[in-house]
């Protein structure tokens, strides 16, 4: 049975039993201080539309919605503190990286190694500014032998800053619960198809080549090393059909990824900063089950509309049924895309990637 909660989830992970996840992802706010939104558009064409589109047509900009949610903690509605002392803080170091671990984060983290099976994994997507001081802490909850690796996700998304290097990458630390025995398997993450399956034989075009990203190792010769630390992965788009306009969605490749190679079938996956619910979609695709945790109302709306239809999830703390009266034909929309592709790179450039790393193999 897949669950989801409403609520905070420290208090609801102290009710779930211990050595009972098999594997957990989590994606918590990164501190910024900033409110994050995301407001979805559409564009309709209208002869005094305020944007220029193809063969000279002009198109008018309709908001559909804004969701939101706060990326810091506010330290007097979670009552962790007494007033004195939030007043002091918020002075003193008003979005520090102190409190986001002492206060917020560790007491989550022990939860979560409680809640692992012996066998189990946590991944933990961060950004550059946190991703130094979770480390340490990381290290102290589960042993610094227990940690695998930094999985750097790259994309081209965001501001051009001046002052510095631009910053296009995410970070995800990998632990596991027992570095002698736990689940990993990259050779399981999902194949794509050859662009041109005539210039392979027909068993590579039935079992189809590794992610896009892992093309340039076959370039520069290494034969063998296919899949690395560093996935090259676009973001959800704004106005990309799988978007539900809730900011910081994760794209289901990049959590696809995590829970085929460190999950088997009929496991239990867990993500307590679920947003929009990405990982039970992929648990849903990948036959694994779930249990998702969000406190933002908004947050369990969109979970509602993205699941609607999937009758083995019991909510828990909220009643999905008044977003829930267009069936979510979820599956059958995804397989759709894939035939459309609706990956970043044109299909010339996949098709010389295709040869290039085929000659090279060759
Ligand atoms: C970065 S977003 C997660 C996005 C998600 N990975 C996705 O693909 O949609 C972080 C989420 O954590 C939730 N959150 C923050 N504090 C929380 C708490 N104490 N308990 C439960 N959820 C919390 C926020 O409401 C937000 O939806």
């Amino acid at each position: 049975m897949n669950k989801i909660y409403f609520g905070d989830n420290l208090a609801i992970l102290k009710t779930l039993k211990d050595e009972s996840i098999d594997l957990i992802y989590i994606d918590p706010p990164f501190n910024t201080g900033k409110t994050q939104s995301r407001t979805r558009i559409r564009t309709i064409r209208d002869k005094n539309g305020d944007r220029n589109g193809f063969q000279g047509n002009k198109y008018k900009t309709i908001e559909l919605g804004t969701k939101a949610y706060k990326d810091s903690f506010d330290f007097e509605t979670e009552g962790l503190f007494p007033p004195e002392i939030v007043r002091a803080y918020k002075t003193i170091a008003p979005h520090s990286s102190i409190y986001f671990l002492e206060e917020f984060l560790r007491p989550r983290l022990i939860e979560a190694y409680r809640l692992l099976k012996p066998h189990g994994s946590l991944y933990f997507h961060i950004d550059y500014r946190e991703v130094h001081y979770c480390k340490i802490l990381l290290d102290q909850i589960f042993g610094r032998d227990c940690f695998r690796n930094e999985i750097i996700w790259a994309y081209d998304y965001g501001g051009r800053a001046r002052s510095r290097w631009p910053a296009k990458h995410d970070n995800i630390l990998y632990y596991v619960k027992d570095p002698r025995n736990y689940i990993f398997d990259s050779s399981k993450i999902d194949r794509e198809d050859y662009m041109a399956p005539g210039l392979v034989g027909p068993e590579k075009a039935t079992r189809g080549k590794l992610p896009t990203d892992t093309w340039w190792w076959s370039y520069i010769g290494k034969k063998g090393m296919k899949i690395s630390d560093t996935w090259w992965m676009t973001i959800v788009g704004t106005n990309s059909k799988g978007r539900y306009g809730y900011p910081t969605q994760k794209p289901i490749g990049l959590i696809n990824r995590i829970i085929q190679a460190s999950s088997f079938p009929g496991q239990v996956v867990l993500d307590f900063f679920a947003g929009t619910g990405t990982v039970g979609e992929s648990c849903i695709i990948n036959n694994r089950n779930f249990i998702l945790i969000d406190n933002n109302y908004q947050a369990l709306e969109v979970m509602a509309r993205r699941f609607s239809g999937f009758e083995t999830i019991q909510w828990i703390g909220f009643d999905p049924t008044p977003f829930q009266y267009i069936k979510n034909t979820l599956l059958e929309e995804r397989a759709k895309q894939n035939s459309e592709g609706t990956d970043e790179y044109s299909p010339e450039f996949k098709m010389l990637v295709t040869v290039s790393s085929n000659l090279q193999e060759e």
